[in-house]
C-alpha cells in the first residue's frame, strides 16, 4: 500500500485517522438539523462543502457579496472535518457551530456512529473512480513527490487505500440513500458539472432550505465554481494549509476540476480494468456509474 493503513471495521484507515474515528464514534451527539457532507477523498468534497455552505448561509451571506466567507476562507475552513476535530480534542468547536451545522467526513457510512444514521442527514458526493485515482495521485504527490501513478492505481484496484475499498465506501452510501432517501442524498461529481443549478436545488431541498422559484441559484453556483474558487487569493499557492490536520496546501484542492482527465494518465487497459472491478462490485445494487 502507498500509506500506513489499519484494517478497522472492514475498511483500511490511515493510521492517523483511527484515534479521531474512535472518538467520533463514541462521542458524537447529532442535532436533528445537522447535515454531514460525506465523500471518498478527491471526489468533490471541497466543492460540496462550498455549495452546501453557500446554500445554507445564503440569507446571512448573499452569495454575490464581496465579503462572503468563501471569498476569504478555503471551504475546508468553513466546514470542519468531524473526525479531525475529535482527533485534536476540539469537540467544543463542534458544539459552538450554529445550527444547522455543516460538517464533513471521509469515513464510509458503515463507520458513522449509530446516532448519525438515525439522527441527522448525510449528503454524499461520488465520482468516476478513474478520475478519482488521477486526482488522488496528484494530491498525494504534493506530500510524497516520488509516489508513482502505477502504485496509486494498484492500491485503488486492490482496495488497500485510505478509507477503502472505494467500492465498499460508495456502496455504503448508495444503500443508505436507497433505504432512506430523506436521510441520505447521493450526488455525482459529473452531474454537478453537467447541471450545477439542478443539483444545488436538490441539495438545498435535502438540507431543508429549498430555493424558491424566484431565488438565484446561479449566484451560489458561480461563487463556488472552480475558476472562481481557484483564483481566490486564499486558495493560491503559498496561501497556507487546510483539510485534514491542516497539512495540505490550500491550492492542492483545486487542480483541474473536470471529468475525463483519466485519459491523460492511464492506458485504455488500465481504464478497462478499473471499470471492470467496479462493474463487478456494484452489480445488482442498482448503482450505475456515469
Ligand atoms: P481534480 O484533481 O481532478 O482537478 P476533494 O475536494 O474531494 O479533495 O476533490 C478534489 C477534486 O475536486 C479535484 O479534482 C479538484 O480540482 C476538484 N474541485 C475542487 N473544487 C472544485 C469546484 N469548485 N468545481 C469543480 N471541481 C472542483
Amino acid at each position: 500500500s502507498i500509506l500506513e493503513l489499519r484494517l478497522y471495521q472492514g475498511f483500511w484507515l490511515p493510521e492517523h485517522w483511527v484515534p479521531g474515528t474512535i472518538v467520533f464514534q463514541r462521542r458524537f451527539a447529532p442535532r436533528p438539523d445537522d447535515v454531514i457532507l460525506a465523500s471518498y477523498p478527491k471526489c468533490g468534497t471541497t466543492w460540496l462543502k462550498a455549495l452546501a455552505f453557500a446554500t445554507a448561509a445564503r440569507t446571512a451571506y448573499p452569495p454575490a457579496s464581496a465579503g462572503h466567507p468563501l471569498r476569504r476562507l478555503n471551504p475546508h475552513d468553513c466546514v470542519p472535518f468531524i473526525d479531525d476535530i475529535f482527533a485534536t480534542g476540539e469537540d467544543a468547536k463542534l458544539d459552538a457551530l450554529p445550527s444547522p451545522r455543516l460538517m464533513n467526513t471521509h469515513l464510509p457510512y458503515a463507520l458513522l456512529p449509530a446516532p448519525v444514521v438515525t439522527g441527522c442527514r448525510v449528503a454524499y458526493v461520488c465520482r468516476d473512480p478513474k478520475d478519482m485515482v488521477v486526482s488522488l495521485w496528484h494530491f498525494l504527490r504534493r506530500a510524497k513527490p516520488d509516489l508513482s501513478f502505477a502504485d496509486t492505481f494498484e492500491s485503488v484496484c486492490d482496495g488497500t487505500v485510505a478509507a477503502g475499498p472505494v467500492w465498499d465506501h460508495v456502496l455504503s452510501y448508495w444503500r443508505a440513500s436507497v433505504a432512506c432517501p430523506d436521510r441520505a442524498l447521493f450526488l455525482w461529481y459529473e452531474d454537478l458539472l453537467h447541471d450545477p443549478a439542478g443539483n444545488v436545488r436538490r441539495l438545498a431541498e435535502f438540507m431543508g432550505c429549498p430555493f424558491s422559484a424566484a431565488e438565484d441559484v446561479a449566484a451560489v453556483v458561480d461563487l463556488c465554481s472552480f475558476d472562481e474558487m481557484k483564483a481566490l487569493e486564499v486558495n493560491r499557492p503559498g496561501s497556507g494549509t487546510a483539510g485534514r490536520y491542516r497539512v495540505m496546501p490550500r491550492d492542492a484542492f483545486f487542480r483541474k476540476g473536470v471529468a475525463g482527465d483519466w485519459a491523460n494518465h492511464m492506458t485504455p487497459e488500465m481504464a478497462a480494468r478499473l471499470d471492470e472491478i467496479f462493474r463487478e462490485k456494484i452489480r445488482g445494487t442498482g448503482l450505475a456509474f456515469p
